[in-house]
């Protein structure tokens, strides 16, 4: 998770409503986008997910160390981040309605790139 987070880590309903599988995520923060990439290597890959790209996830060949980059539930990613990774943008094909909610959203592609590394 990318700070700010909009949230506390250490509120007791956010403890509440992840249940019993609080203790089986492996939660890492960081202090800025640019953090969390000088901490991976340089060839790392990031996938950024947004309604504004033309580029199916399905047709992505992931690999098991990429970074999935998802935005906030309210604003979404970052309108500058997306145009500095416009090639690496990627989208879950919608008709009509605008965005999928976030949790949807990760559950959605997170399965595609494990199913891909079965
Ligand atoms: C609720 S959406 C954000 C909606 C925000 N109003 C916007 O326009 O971007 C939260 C996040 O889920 C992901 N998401 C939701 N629907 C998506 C879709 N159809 N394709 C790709 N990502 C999606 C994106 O990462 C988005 O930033």
């Amino acid at each position: 998770m990318v700070k700010p987070l909009g949230f506390s880590l250490e509120d007791r309903h956010l403890k509440r409503a992840g249940l019993d599988y609080w203790d089986d995520v492996d939660v890492r923060t960081w202090d800025s986008f640019a953090e969390l990439k000088r901490g991976q290597s340089s060839n790392t890959r990031y996938f950024f997910l947004t309604t504004k790209s033309g580029r199916a996830f399905y047709n992505v060949k992931f690999h098991q160390e990429d970074f999935l980059v998802f935005g906030r539930e309210t604003k979404g990613l970052p309108e500058n981040l997306l145009a500095r990774n416009i090639d690496t943008c990627i989208t879950i094909p919608m008709q009509k309605t605008r965005s999928l909610n976030l949790a949807n959203a990760v559950a959605i592609v997170l399965f595609e790139a494990m199913r891909q590394q079965r």
